[in-house]
Formats: structure tokens, C-alpha cells, sequence
């Protein structure tokens, strides 16, 4: 599904994160939080009740899963409840603003890696033509994929780690124009899963990455990707503070 019905507003979004570019930090999140406010169209805006509704159920759903967790996450192996995992997903804010961008940009081939219970992919691939995104944990990717059916989107959760799936799906879904790296959380992880997705990158193609600050290993992974990207921006703060 592409929800590209305000084309203008598009190009618009597109020209202040260009702008974005160069300011500072404080900057930069006035002019994302203007864009991702911006008024959305009506269409726009009932795809995102269905996506916020679906994640009000899961954050009230008590039932308890066997969490396999391959990431740098909480370390800790074990039952965990779908709420709990759903509390991982990004807020309404960051919701919308990854689907600005992928209307902005006109993503053909979104990829995710970190589904958790559906949420940012939904809002992904509602504002791409399709999403491919990888989960882990086998119940989470189940759950996913019921989201972003029940949501109406184009979008298909693999289910495994990332490293094991990757070389498997990127042949079948390149040229890749937008990439969210949500997922793993170690530095050194980071930078092999951004290697073995880059050939497949179309050349103006947006790649965002989530808790850039989690650790000593993730600040290193961000300044070597800074140092070799084009263009970059570094929101800062993704959480409800943003909201
Ligand atoms: C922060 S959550 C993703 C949240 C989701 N993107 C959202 O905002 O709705 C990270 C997810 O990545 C998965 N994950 C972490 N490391 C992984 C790995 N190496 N391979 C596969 N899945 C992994 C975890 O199981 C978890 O569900």
C-alpha cells in the first residue's frame, strides 16, 4: 500500500530534512517535530487509528510468550507478556515520522530489522509499496505478521536472526530505499548487518538507525557510519519525550 496522496507535502518533508541537515540539535528536532505534526490527510489518519488501535490491544494482552532474544537487549532469556514485549515498539510520534519518510522518499522496497509486535513496520510499510522485516523470536514474528495483516499493509516478517535471514531475503528485495536497524543493538552487529545490506541499497536510499546512545559500542558503530555517510542527521532523543 502507498499512501503518496499529498505529493507536495511530500516534497516539502524532503526539503526541510535536507535543510535539517546542517543545523544543530536543537534544530533539528524543531524541524522533525514540525513534520511529523504536519497535518495528515484523512487517509492518512485512519490508517494510523487502525495501527494505534492494534497496538492498544496488544499492550493490554497479558499472555505470556517464551522470549528468545537474540539482540543486546535485557540479556535475560525467559516468559515475558505481549505487553511487555509491545512496549518496545516506537511511539505514535516516530510512527508517523517513519512514514513521512518513506512517503517523502517514495520507498518502493522498505526493510526493517527488529519487528517486535508490528507497530514501526506498519507505519513503514504503510508508506512504502512493500516491507520485508525479520524478528527473532518466533511468537513476536507471528504476532507481527497478524498486525500488518490485520492493518492492511504490504508487508512480510522472516523469522530468525538477522544474520542467518539477511543473505536470504536482500537478493529478492533490492534496490532497498528505506532501512530501519532496530534490532540488535551491539555496535559491531550493527555495522556487519549495515555491510551485507548496502550492496542492495538504491542510490538515494535513507537508512535510520534506533539507540545510537545504547552503549560504548553503539556511539563507535554511529561515528563510523556518520564518517562514511553522505548526509546524516542524529535525532537524539526517540522515546516518549518526543512525543
Ligand atoms: C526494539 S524491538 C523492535 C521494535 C519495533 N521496531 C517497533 O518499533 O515496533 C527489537 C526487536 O528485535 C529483535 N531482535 C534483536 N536482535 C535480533 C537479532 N540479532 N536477530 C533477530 N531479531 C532480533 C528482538 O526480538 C525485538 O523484538
Amino acid at each position: 500500500m502507498k499512501l503518496l496522496d499529498k505529493p507536495r507535502q511530500a516534497l516539502g518533508f524532503y526539503r526541510s530534512l535536507k535543510q535539517s541537515i546542517s543545523a544543530g540539535d536543537s534544530a533539528h528536532m524543531q524541524a522533525v517535530k514540525a513534520i511529523a505534526r504536519h497535518p495528515f490527510s484523512r487517509l492518512d489518519n485512519e490508517v494510523f487509528q487502525r495501527i494505534e488501535d492494534r497496538r492498544a490491544m496488544l499492550e493490554g494482552d497479558s499472555s505470556l510468550i517464551e522470549f528468545i532474544d537474540h539482540g543486546a537487549g535485557s540479556g535475560r532469556p525467559g516468559a515475558r507478556t505481549v505487553s511487555q514485549l509491545a512496549g518496545a515498539s516506537k511511539n505514535a510520534f516516530w510512527g508517523r515520522l517513519l512514514y513521512r519518510v518513506c512517503v517523502a522518499i517514495e520507498s518502493n522496497s522498505s526493510l526493517e530489522l527488529g519487528a517486535c509486535v508490528g507497530v514501526s513496520g506498519s507505519y513503514i510499510a504503510a508508506g512504502s509499496c512493500s516491507l520485508t522485516t525479520i524478528e527473532g523470536d518466533p511468537s513476536l514474528a507471528a504476532i507481527a505478521q497478524r498486525t500488518f495483516d490485520e492493518n492492511g499493509v504490504s508487508a512480510r516478517c522472516h523469522v530468525g536472526p538477522f544474520r542467518d535471514v539477511l543473505p536470504s531475503v536482500l537478493p529478492d528485495i533490492g534496490p532497498i530505499d528505506f532501512a530501519f536497524i532496530d534490532g540488535h543493538h551491539d555496535g559491531d552487529a550493527t555495522l556487519e548487518y549495515l555491510a551485507a545490506i548496502k550492496p542492495y541499497l538504491s542510490d538515494d536510499a535513507v537508512v535510520a538507525f534506533d539507540d545510537i546512545y545504547w552503549s560504548e559500542s553503539m556511539i563507535r558503530a554511529w561515528q563510523s557510519i556518520r564518517a562514511d555517510a553522505e548526509a546524516w542527521i542524529d535525532l537524539r532523543t526517540v522515546g516518549p519525550t518526543a512525543s
